[in-house]
């Protein structure tokens, strides 16, 4: 019978074409020609209801035994293509070279000091708070009884935007903020940017600060010196050279700076006897400014200085990785030269 004879010649066609197909679309292609809805099997079956009904069942058996012997031809023949196509990639592929390590980034100088600074006094009882970089002058300077015109207004050179505001030139102001919004015993670390205009090797016009004040019955000085002596050796070392000196901020009294040895000439002041670019042959280098805090500011907060005190320091972070790593160049925390940066992990 025709049909029958029909069927079974499509196995031997598919099986030449698909031997010649040498892709997977190809063979695709092919597929769908001989199985597809419109394909080669189909078009066969349309003759069906044109049948003798005793002959239909005999024919619909073939049919579909048909079908299962070109499905397994195309199956075949895809499982031979992708062997082919994964051999081809693994010949371009040669597992014998050495690896190529992926390139990790890692944290800024600034950063890792920063966070190593706020870990520390963390550790002992600090909460750690954040502030605006765009200040007002109220919380810059009048708060911390710089009335306009004082003179220690010089001290810091400021970037005004407005009359009123001003890019931060210090921390302090969240001492302010902090009083205003919590009551004490209170204890804080303020990290972040301040701002001022200021360019040397030892002065650049951003850089970081972080803020510390403690506030409470019965705050002495001696806490202050205290707490300051455990965090520099905290910081660098049980047997690090730390000087307090005294100072002058008008939002302290009594005030003090505190310097560190020089970490360029190990506190000589000169390098193969040439004076040290650092320290200036001082052989020290100040790293923070702090003291008690002014009984001026307590009243522009609403304490009463005469039961309650604290202290309050300020230290540069930049400073603090320049001394803690030995970089003789602030301006390199800037330059984001990724040959510096990555050596810090
Ligand atoms: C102040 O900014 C005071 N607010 C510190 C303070 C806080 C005193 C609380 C008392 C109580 P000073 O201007 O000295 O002080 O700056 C503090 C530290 O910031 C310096 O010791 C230094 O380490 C760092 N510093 C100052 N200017 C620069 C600069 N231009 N570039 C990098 N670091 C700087
Ligand atoms: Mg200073």
């Amino acid at each position: 019978m025709d049909l029958l004879n029909e069927l079974e010649s499509l196995v031997p066609e598919l099986e030449r074409g698909s031997g010649q197909a040498f892709s997977l679309a190809e063979l695709e292609e092919l597929r769908v020609a001989f199985l597809g809805r419109k394909g080669r099997l189909a078009h066969i079956m349309s003759h069906l209801p044109g049948l003798e009904p005793e002959q239909r069942p005999a024919v619909g058996q073939k049919a579909n035994e048909i079908k299962a012997r070109l499905t397994a031809i195309v199956d075949a023949r895809r499982q031979e293509l992708e062997a082919a196509k994964e051999a081809a990639a693994l010949a371009r592929f040669d597992a014998s070279l050495p690896g190529r390590a992926p390139w990790a980034g890692s944290l800024h100088p600034t950063t890792l000091v920063q966070e190593e600074i706020c870990a520390i006094f963390g550790r002992l009882g600090y909460d750690v708070a954040t502030g605006p970089e765009v200040e007002n002058d109220y919380y810059n300077f009048e708060a911390l009884n710089m009335p306009p015109e004082h003179p220690a207004r010089d001290m810091q050179d400021t970037l005004y935007i407005t009359e009123k505001v001003l890019m931060r030139t210090h921390t302090s102001p969240m001492q302010v903020r902090t009083m205003l919004s919590r009551k004490p015993p209170l204890a804080v670390v303020v990290p972040g940017k301040v701002y001022r205009r200021d360019s040397d090797l030892t002065h650049t016009p951003m850089f970081h600060q972080v803020e510390g004040l403690m506030v409470g019955e019965k705050v002495s000085f001696a806490h202050l010196r205290g707490t300051l002596t455990a965090f520099l050796r905290a910081v660098f070392g049980a047997d690090t050279q730390v000087r307090f000196r005294p100072s002058f901020f008008p939002f302290t009294e009594p005030s003090a700076e505190v310097d560190i040895s020089c970490c360029m000439c190990g506190g000589h002041g000169h390098v193969n006897g040439e004076p040290c670019r650092v320290c200036k042959t001082t052989g020290w280098v100040e790293i923070l400014g702090c003291g008690m805090i002014d009984p001026a500011v307590f009243d522009s907060v609403g304490y009463d200085p005469k039961s309650i005190s604290g202290f309050a320091f300020g230290l540069g972070v930049e400073r603090i990785a320049m001394l803690k790593y030995g970089i003789g160049d602030l301006r390199m925390f800037f330059e984001n030269d990724v040959r510096f940066l990555s050596q810090f992990v």
